[in-house]
């Protein structure tokens, strides 16, 4: 198992390019089941999660090819509409396979993807919804089993509360379904805005996405296209928040501005310049000693859950006493405890953390949990007096692609053993 080994106070100065989004990467790779012809995807990120994706496609039975920076996918036959219990269990978002799956091939069995460290994750609206469409769902021995003999039919869908790969599970069952289906309360992100492109480059009827409502026009078949996957805003935010912490100028480039609002948003609040010297391109320096900011994790276009880790460490080296309510997760204060060994003072109540800053962390071996929880941590490691090393860093590599060489090309001293 790697560890990073990470001797903080250096600053971050330079540019950062950003990879594609790995939230995106996964709706768009499960949709390539969706048709016989090839799809040909640009900017796939190289992150575990997505090669745990692309052996579960070749499992299903999908031809996968990479020429220079772009893979092709094309399944001619399903031979296996199945998602086993060995893959689901490392990537709960397997399941983006079974709308696709079932609108393809009338079945689908996929494993119930297990909790994770951030909460139990049911897919329960996933199944629902795919129940309105006409699939009859079982569940046995941890598998769901979907059939659709008949195929889908359009339905009015309204999910009981915001779910992004529920939406997008869902948007993908419905392109075949026969009929109009209609989706209320759907998820807003720009992930699902991105797949909704994909879709509608492989021939889908759909309009709405980026709005609570998206209608969706079956047709009879999908066809090929040729997609680029947007940047990774996660990954463009938590290397924005580094260069904050300890950045003495940093640009992250080739992303998408407007996606980062919430979060830049918050940064200028807390004493940061922002400022956007490309179209492409978002500068951050420290204007002012750090000011606690209160942040609130909702839906997009709230601020991101999947920064919440990111800004708690951040918090640490503010001036004051900053709150963080976490409302889209049961269980994501992973990072709590390890951040308190670096001397970092939270207190914890219910789904409320009170960051009492500035407090000075002093590098430690910590112990990565899950994917943001770690990136909350190497920013604390690079902010930290003396060495940290953070274990399991395999949870780092499923969501961010070359991390280490990214920040040491910026000036970090980090290196993985
Ligand atoms: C997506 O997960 C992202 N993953 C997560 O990013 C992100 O944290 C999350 O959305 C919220 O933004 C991908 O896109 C691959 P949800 P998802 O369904 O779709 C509950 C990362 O770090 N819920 O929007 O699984 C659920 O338990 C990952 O890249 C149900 O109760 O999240 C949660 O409390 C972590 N029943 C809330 O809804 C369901 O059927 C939101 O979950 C589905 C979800």
């Amino acid at each position: 198992m790697d560890n990073f080994v990470i001797e903080g106070k250096h600053t971050l100065t330079g540019e950062i390019p950003i990879s594609g989004s790995k939230n995106a990467a996964l709706p768009a790779l499960a949709a390539t089941v969706l048709t016989e012809d090839t799809v040909i995807l640009e900017r796939i990120p190289e992150v575990r999660d997505v090669w745990t994706m692309m052996r579960l496609l070749k499992h299903i039975g999908v031809c996968i090819e990479q020429s220079d920076n772009a893979y092709s996918f094309k399944s001619e036959l399903i031979s296996l509409p199945e998602a086993p219990y060995n893959l689901v269990k490392t990537m709960r978002a397997s399941s983006l396979v079974l709308g696709p799956l079932i609108a393809r091939t009338g079945r689908a069995r996929v494993s119930m993807p297990g909790g994770c460290a951030i909460g139990a994750r049911p897919i329960d609206l996933h199944m629902n919804a795919l129940e309105q469409l006409g699939a009859r769902i079982t569940q046995d021995h941890g598998y769901v089993e979907a059939q659709a003999p008949d195929g889908l039919h359009g339905s009015n869908i309204r999910f009981e509360r915001v779910t992004v790969t529920g939406t997008e599970d869902i948007m993908m069952a419905a392109v075949l379904a026969r009929g109009e289906t209609v989706l209320e309360n759907a998820a807003l992100e720009p992930e699902v805005v991105d797949l909704a492109n994909l879709l509608k480059k492989m021939g889908a009827l759909i309009e709405g996405e980026g709005t609570p409502t998206i209608k969706i026009q079956g047709v009879d078949r999908l066809r090929s296209a040729h997609h680029a996957i947007i940047a990774d805003r996660i990954e463009a935010g938590t290397f924005l928040i580094a260069g904050l912490a300890v950045g003495h100028g940093l640009t992250v480039t080739g992303v998408h501005a407007a996606h980062l609002e919430a979060v830049t948003e918050k940064m200028s609040q807390a004493g940061a310049e922002i400022s956007y010297p490309r179209e492409d391109a978002i500068y951050v320096e420290p204007k002012e000693p750090l000011r606690a900011v209160d942040i609130s994790t909702q839906e997009y276009p709230g601020f991101p859950t999947d920064m919440q880790a990111q800004w708690m460490a951040l918090m640490t080296q503010a001036n004051g006493k900053s709150q963080i309510v976490e409302n889209i997760f049961e269980n994501r204060f992973m990072h709590v405890s390890e951040l308190s060994r670096m001397g970092a003072k939270i207190s914890l109540a219910g789904n409320h953390a009170s960051v009492h800053g500035k407090t000075t962390l002093s590098g430690a071996a910590v112990m990565a949990s899950d994917l943001r929880a770690s990136a909350g941590l190497l920013i604390a490691a690079l902010a930290a007096s003396g060495e940290t090393v953070i274990d399991r860093v395999y949870h780092i590599d499923r969501g961010y692609e070359d991390i280490e060489k990214k920040l040491a090309a910026v000036g970090a001293h980090i290196r993985r053993v």
